[in-house]
């Protein structure tokens, strides 16, 4: 598929660049990349660490057909194309941690933030590629692909990989339904069912033994106490 790819040397954030583009009606599958962000955005206003020419940092605008509250489905979906890109380009087998942390072993190489924006979706995807080291608030829950591997990777092959997944996933998704990507998200996340978690979410924190995921693409959680709590935003975490 022939799509534009906006490349960037340096910019605050792909999220920003993105939201104007798909303002101004850009197609579906339209990039903006950037090889450093000044200003790169986590999940739930955290900042995102993207040291120049070290990462791949991306934003991806799609128009899928999908309907709003269907999100949470598709961050479960670019979380499958980020650890197969992962694997298939670096042969590394990532984890995956509702709702959206690709980690090698405990710890997070990649972060998808995915936002509505009118009827478009920005997909924003930070991957830690080639970083030797991270600052050190990051280092006890941060790795990267060369960390992990002792070799370098290379970002291009990463961004062609990454692409040419999510166009699939979004292919499966739109073909097999919800129920395909729940599954397969099932299948390879070990977080969804029976791992002992601690969930902050709206200044509570609960803990209990992960259930499953509900039909809508939230993770459940069976309390200590025995009831089970449907999360549907927050952070997971290993008891
Ligand atoms: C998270 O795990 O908190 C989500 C991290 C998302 C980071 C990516 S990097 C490319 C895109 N631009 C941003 O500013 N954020 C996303």
């Amino acid at each position: 598929m022939s799509r534009d790819i906006y490349w960037h040397k340096s910019i605050d954030s792909t999220m920003r660049a993105a939201a104007e583009l798909a303002g101004q009606g850009c197609p579906s599958g339209t990039v903006v990349g950037a090889d450093e962000q000044t200003a790169g955005r986590g999940r739930h206003g955290h900042s995102w660490h993207s040291e120049a020419a070290a990462g791949l940092y991306i934003t991806e605008i799609l128009r899928l057909p999908v309907k709003p509250d269907e999100l949470p489905i598709v961050t479960l979906m670019l979380g499958l194309a980020a650890a197969e890109a992962i694997f298939q380009t670096c042969g590394i087998q990532c984890d995956l941690r509702w709702p959206n942390d690709v980690l090698i072993g405990s710890r997070k190489c990649a972060g998808i933030l995915v936002q509505l924006q009118d009827s478009a979706m920005l997909a924003g995807i930070g991957i830690n590629v080639n970083q030797r080291e991270f600052p050190e608030e990051l280092r006890p829950i941060a790795t990267s692909l060369r960390q992990a591997s002792g070799r370098e990777h290379s970002r291009q092959d990463l961004l062609d990989g990454l692409l040419t997944s999510i166009d699939q996933w979004s292919e499966t998704l739109l073909t097999e339904g919800k129920e395909a990507i729940l599954r397969l998200f099932a299948q390879s996340s070990s977080y969804v069912r029976g791992r002992q978690v601690v969930v902050d979410q709206d200044g509570s924190r609960l803990e209990g033994i992960t259930d499953g995921l509900s039909s809508a693409g939230f993770l459940i959680v069976r309390e200590n106490n025995g009831r089970r709590t449907t999360i549907l935003t927050g952070g997971v975490r290993p008891a």
